[in-house]
């Protein structure tokens, strides 16, 4: 069940170029909040809503934290609102990551602004957790310290090679893979990137989880502006709601 209301920002800064972090004031919502689930918010001076993926949520503190990017003017408007300001928020939406433990490691992928709602799920293994983080450049490097401050062992990879290493996160992944150990694979990034990882997920007999980003309209399945082509378990192909199927999909049902 979701909620829909104006609820006060507690905190705000510009952590990258372009990239706000907010933290809003919601406790039933943090209270119901899953990692990778979203909120749909209303941006001051636009009528579609933005889907924004839940970074952290504290339910102790009743907050929700909030990575985003500016991407258009609705973003750009949003990022203007300051500590004090309500945001128009509606969640927490769809379905988010299963993250029930096995033995072994669990590996987090985050390819640039894919990056946040991979913190909250790396929170369940702590230290059990390895984040793989990718950005174009060392300007685009976000939340590094924050997956360090749960306990992960994290790799930054830079298509640029101008801060970690360079190249690829599935290069950096494979070698996980290949140590042995890991046994879930989480991932919230651009497609090519997540078609890649399913790929190697499925190579190695690995689970991987994927959210997906899409474009969304109502964000809790009534219109058709968000779907996805998805396949069932015998290969049989359909139609999904990214909003209300997702953002979490296992990999091997959805189609690239
Ligand atoms: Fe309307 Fe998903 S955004 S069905």
């Amino acid at each position: 069940q979701y909620q829909q209301g104006s609820f006060p920002i507690v905190g705000r800064q510009e952590i990258a170029d372009g990239i706000y972090d907010f933290k809003i004031q919601c406790p039933e919502m943090a209270e119901q909040a899953k990692a990778g689930q979203f909120v749909h918010i209303r941006c001051p001076g636009v009528t579609l809503r933005r889907p924004i993926s839940i970074c952290q949520i504290d339910r102790a503190a009743g907050t929700l934290r909030l990575v985003f990017e500016v991407k258009g003017e609705g973003t750009r408007n949003l990022a203007q609102l300051r500590v004090g300001d309500e945001m128009d928020v509606m969640g927490p939406l769809g379905n988010g990551f299963d993250l029930r433990k096995t033995a072994g490691k669990a590996v987090f992928v985050g390819g640039g602004i894919g990056v946040p709602p991979m913190v909250e799920a790396a929170a369940a293994y702590g230290a059990k957790a390895a984040a793989v983080l990718g950005f174009r450049d060392k300007s685009r490097v976000i939340l590094e310290e924050d997956m360090k401050a749960l306990g992960c062992d994290v790799t930054v990879c830079t298509d640029d090679g101008s801060y970690g290493r360079k190249g690829l996160v599935t290069d950096a992944v494979k070698e996980l893979l290949m140590e042995g150990d890991v046994n879930a694979i989480y991932a919230c990034g651009p497609m090519v990137m997540l078609e890649a990882l399913a790929t190697l997920a499925k190579e190695y007999g690995v689970r991987c989880q994927v959210s997906l980003e899409e474009r969304m309209g109502c964000g809790v399945g009534a219109c058709l502006v968000c779907a996805c082509k998805t396949k069932t378990k015998d290969g049989e192909e359909n139609y999904s709601h990214v909003c209300k199927n997702g953002p979490v999909f296992d990999a091997q049902e959805v189609v690239f």
